[in-house]
C-alpha cells in the first residue's frame, strides 16, 4: 500500500487504474502495464476488499472473477423488449427490404447502418448512474433471466461507463462470444475432463453464461460487442445510430471495429461481400451482416411489424454446417503415403456449394467422434477450407451401420499399410512404387512454389502416370520426344502442346530453393527450403551434411539407448544449425538425401539441364530488408502474393500471416482485409507496392 493513504482512499485509487488498464487492454488494445504489474494491483484490491468488505463495490474490477454460486436465475422485465430482426437469404430479398425501407419512407436513397450478425447471445445491460446493476438474458424478448454476477465476468464489459456524467439509466443490448481459438481449447480441456463438450462457439458461450457458479463463468474467455440502447433516461442520445454507437464507445463500451456506414442498397451488398472475405479472419463467428436505417426519426415513422422492427434486418451467409448421410469411406493416398479417410456423402448444401466428399482426417478422429458408415453426420465448410464430418448423430444411427477400418494394404498399389505406435497418420510403405504417391510427388513437383510448370494441370499427371507416360519426374522433361502424341490427344493441341513445353523447358533454371521444395521432402515447406538454401547456397554441401548427420546419428543409435542422448549427440551438427531444423526435419533431410533412388533423380534432372543459381546468385547479396517481418493483405497491382512473399525473403525479409506488435510492415494493396485495421490500431505502418519496392531497393 502506498505510504499515507487510508484504505478507502487506496482502494478507490486501485479500482481507478484497474478500470484504466482494462479499458486499455480491451478495448484500446493498448495496454501500458505487463500483465504481471496487472495482477499485482489486482491482488493489492482483493486483499483490500477481504479485509475491509465495506469498502467493496458493485463496479469493483474484482467482481469480475466470479460470485458464490445461485440456485437459479432471477426472472426480470426487459424494460424495452428484446426484438428479434427479420432474416433475408439472397440479392432479391435484400432488394425487397430496402424497396419497402423507401417506400415507407417516401425517398429514393436511405443511409443504413451495416454491422457484422454475431453468432453469440444477447445480452441487456443496465447501467444506473453509470454502474453496471444488472445483465439479463433475452429470454422470450419480454422476460429474460438476471445473470449479473456471470455478465460482470466478461472481460471486455466494464462495471462502471468512463463518463463524466452519465445517464440515470440505460440499457445497452449487445452479443456474447467465444472466441473461436478459446472455444477449441475449451473443448479440449472439457475432454480431457471426461466433460461433455460444447456443439459451437454460440452454445459455449451460453453454457458459460448459464452457470450457477459464476466463477466457472470467470474462466471462460467471454467477451462483447454492443450494438444497441433499449431504455435511455436522463440523457438525450443522438438521432443517429452510428452517432450512438460512438458515444457507447467514448464509455468505453466494446463497439464492433467493422460496423459502417452504407449508402442505400448498393452499399449494403457491397459490405455483404467485404465481411464474407474477412469472416474467416475474425476470429469469432459471425453469420451474416445486419442492415439498420440509421436515422432515428426515420425508425420511428417505419415502425415494427410483429416482433421485429420494419427498419432493419439480418442478410444470413449461407449456412455452414448441414446435415447429410455417410454412405461410405475411402482412403486417399497422398505425396507422402498419408492415407485420409475421405467420407463419401449424400450431396447435401453447404456453405454455398453442393458438397459430395468431406475429410476425416485420420483414425484417431474417427474414433473420438465416433463416425460409422450410415450415419447422419454434421457437415462442415468454412470458407475455402477443405469440407469436414464435425460429428455424427447417435440418436439417429441406423442399426446396420458399420465401424470404419483402416485398410491393412494400401487402396492403390498394395503395399502394406504402417501406423507407427502413437501415431494419428497412417501411411502406404510403397514409396513411388505406389501410383498414388507418384502422382501426388508429381503434381507438387510442378505447382507454383515449386519449379512452376504451367499446363500440366492434375488432370493430365494422373493420365500420364496411369498410362506409364510419366514415372518420375525427370520423364516431364522428357515429355518433348512426345510431342506427335501429346498433340493427338483429347484436349490438347498444337498450341497447348507447344506451351506446356515451353514452360517445362523454362523451369529448367530455376533456384535451389524452389528445387528443394520441390523434391518433397518431408517437413521441408517453402520456408524452410528457403532457410536450408540460405544457409547451405549449394545441393552439395546441403547433401554433405545430410550424410555427416545419418552417419553420427546411425553411430550415435548404436552407442546410446536415450533419445535425448542421441539428440545430444547430434544437435551441434552443421546441418541444424540451419534456423527451425530440429530433429523431426533433420532426420527426414538426412533420410532423403542418403536414399539412393533420391540421388538417382536429382542426377538424372542435373544431366537432363535443371539448374539454379545459388540464392543470391555470387557473393555478397544485399540483404535491405534483414531481421524485418513483413504481413501481405490485399492484392497488389503488378505482383502475386507468392512473387512479393519470394522477393521479400530473397532481401532478408520474412513474410508472417497475421499481424502482431512484432510486424514491421503491413504491404497493404486493393481491398485490404482486417489486418490492415488490426496494423492501424497497432500502429504497425502500412505500406504500398511502391514503398515496399523503395524498401527493396535498398532506399
Ligand atoms: S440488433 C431490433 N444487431 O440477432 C434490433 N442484433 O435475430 C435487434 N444479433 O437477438 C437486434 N448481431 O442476438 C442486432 N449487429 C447486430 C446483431 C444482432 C447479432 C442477434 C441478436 C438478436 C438477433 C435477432
Amino acid at each position: 500500500m502506498s505510504a499515507g493513504k487510508n484504505p478507502a482512499a487506496r482502494a478507490a485509487e486501485l479500482r481507478e487504474a484497474l478500470q484504466e488498464h482494462n479499458y486499455r487492454y480491451y478495448v484500446l488494445d493498448e495496454p501500458v502495464i505487463s500483465d504481471a504489474e496487472y495482477d499485482r494491483l489486482f491482488r493489492e484490491l482483493q486483499d483490500l476488499e477481504a479485509e475491509r468488505p465495506e469498502l467493496a463495490t458493485d463496479d469493483s474490477p474484482t467482481r469480475k472473477v466470479g460470485a458464490p454460486p445461485a440456485d437459479a436465475f432471477e426472472s426480470v422485465a426487459h424494460r424495452v423488449p428484446m426484438l428479434s430482426l427479420e432474416n433475408c437469404f439472397d440479392d432479391d430479398e435484400l432488394a425487397e427490404f430496402d424497396r419497402r425501407v423507401r417506400e415507407g419512407l417516401g425517398t429514393d436513397a436511405v443511409t443504413y447502418a451495416a454491422e457484422p450478425k454475431l453468432d453469440g447471445v444477447a445480452v441487456n445491460l443496465t447501467f444506473r448512474d453509470g454502474v453496471l446493476e444488472r445483465g439479463a438474458t433475452r429470454g422470450d424478448g419480454v422476460n429474460g433471466e438476471a445473470i449479473t454476477a456471470n455478465v460482470r465476468t466478461i472481460r471486455n464489459l466494464p462495471l462502471r461507463l468512463r463518463a463524466d456524467d452519465p445517464p440515470a439509466l440505460i440499457e445497452v443490448r449487445g452479443e456474447v462470444l467465444i472466441p473461436l481459438a478459446d472455444f477449441a481449447a475449451l473443448n479440449r480441456d472439457l475432454e480431457a475432463a471426461g466433460e461433455k463438450t460444447f456443439v459451437n462457439p454460440r452454445n459455449a458461450a451460453a453454457g458459460s453464461l448459464r452457470q450457477l457458479d459464476s466463477r466457472v463463468t470467470a474462466r471462460r474467455p467471454l467477451f462483447l460487442y454492443v450494438y444497441g440502447v433499449g431504455i435511455a433516461e436522463g440523457i438525450d442520445l443522438p438521432r443517429s445510430h452510428l452517432a450512438v454507437m460512438d458515444r457507447l464507445r467514448a464509455w468505453g463500451l466494446p463497439v464492433n471495429e467493422h460496423m459502417r456506414r452504407v449508402e442505400g442498397l448498393a452499399g449494403c451488398r457491397d459490405y455483404y461481400r467485404d465481411m464474407l472475405e474477412r469472416r474467416d479472419a475474425l476470429g469469432y463467428e459471425i453469420d451474416g451482416c445486419v442492415y439498420k436505417v440509421d436515422d432515428e426519426t426515420q425508425r420511428e415513422e417505419l415502425g415494427f411489424v410483429a416482433r421485429a422492427p420494419r427498419w432493419a434486418i439480418a442478410h444470413k451467409f449461407p449456412a455452414e454446417e448441414a446435415t447429410t448421410t455417410l454412405r461410405e469411406v475411402e482412403f486417399q493416398v497422398g505425396r507422402t503415403g498419408a492415407l485420409t479417410p475421405v467420407a463419401r456423402l449424400e450431396p447435401v448444401f453447404v456453405g454455398g456449394v453442393t458438397v459430395s466428399n468431406a475429410t476425416l482426417h485420420n483414425m484417431d478422429e474417427i474414433e473420438r467422434k465416433d463416425v460409422r458408415i450410415g450415419d447422419t453426420v454434421v457437415v462442415r465448410r468454412a470458407g475455402d477450407v477443405i469440407p469436414e464430418i464435425v460429428r455424427a448423430l447417435p440418436e439417429k444411427r441406423p442399426r446396420n451401420a458399420r465401424r470404419i477400418e483402416l485398410p491393412v494394404t494400401c487402396p492403390v498399389c498394395g503395399s502394406e499399410v504402417e501406423r507407427p505406435e502413437g501415431e494419428a497418420v497412417a501411411r502406404c510403405s510403397g514409396g513411388l512404387v505406389c501410383a498414388a504417391q507418384r502422382k501426388e510427388a508429381l503434381k507438387h513437383f510442378v505447382s507454383r512454389r515449386a519449379l512452376d510448370i504451367e499446363g500440366l494441370g492434375q488432370r493430365q499427371i494422373e493420365q500420364f502416370v496411369d498410362e506409364g507416360l510419366l514415372t518420375s519426374p525427370v520423364d516431364i522433361f522428357r515429355l518433348a520426344d512426345h510431342r506427335e502424341a501429346l498433340v493427338e490427344r483429347e484436349g490438347f493441341g498444337e498450341k497447348s502442346v507447344a506451351n506446356l513445353l515451353d514452360s517445362i523447358e523454362r523451369s529448367k533454371r530455376t533456384t535451389l530453393d524452389r528445387f528443394l521444395f520441390a523434391l518433397g521432402i518431408r517437413e521441408v515447406g517453402d520456408t524452410m527450403a528457403r532457410d536450408l538454401a540460405l544457409h547451405f547456397r549449394g545441393l552439395e554441401p546441403l547433401a554433405e551434411a545430410a550424410r555427416e548427420y545419418a552417419r553420427e546419428r546411425a553411430a550415435a543409435r548404436a552407442e546410446e539407448d536415450k533419445p535425448a542422448a542421441i539428440d545430444k549427440r547430434l544437435a551441434g551438427l552443421e546441418l541444424r544449425r540451419v534456423p527451425n531444423v530440429g530433429p523431426r526435419v533433420a532426420g527426414q533431410i538426412a533420410d532423403f538425401l542418403t536414399e539412393s533412388h533420391n540421388l538417382e533423380v536429382i542426377r538424372s534432372l542435373r544431366e537432363i539441364g535443371v539448374a539454379w543459381d545459388s540464392p543470391g546468385g555470387d557473393g555478397d547479396h544485399p540483404q535491405p530488408l534483414s531481421g524485418k517481418t513483413f504481413v501481405l493483405t490485399g492484392t497488389l497491382p503488378d505482383w502475386s502474393r507468392d512473387e512479393a512473399k519470394t522477393r521479400i525473403e530473397a532481401a532478408g525479409g520474412r513474410v508472417t500471416s497475421s499481424v502482431s506488435r512484432k510486424t514491421d510492415y503491413v504491404v497493404a494493396g486493393e481491398s485490404p482485409g482486417s489486418k490492415r485495421d488490426k496494423a492501424e490500431r497497432l500502429k504497425v505502418p502500412v505500406i504500398d507496392q511502391a514503398e515496399l519496392e523503395a524498401l527493396l531497393a535498398g532506399d
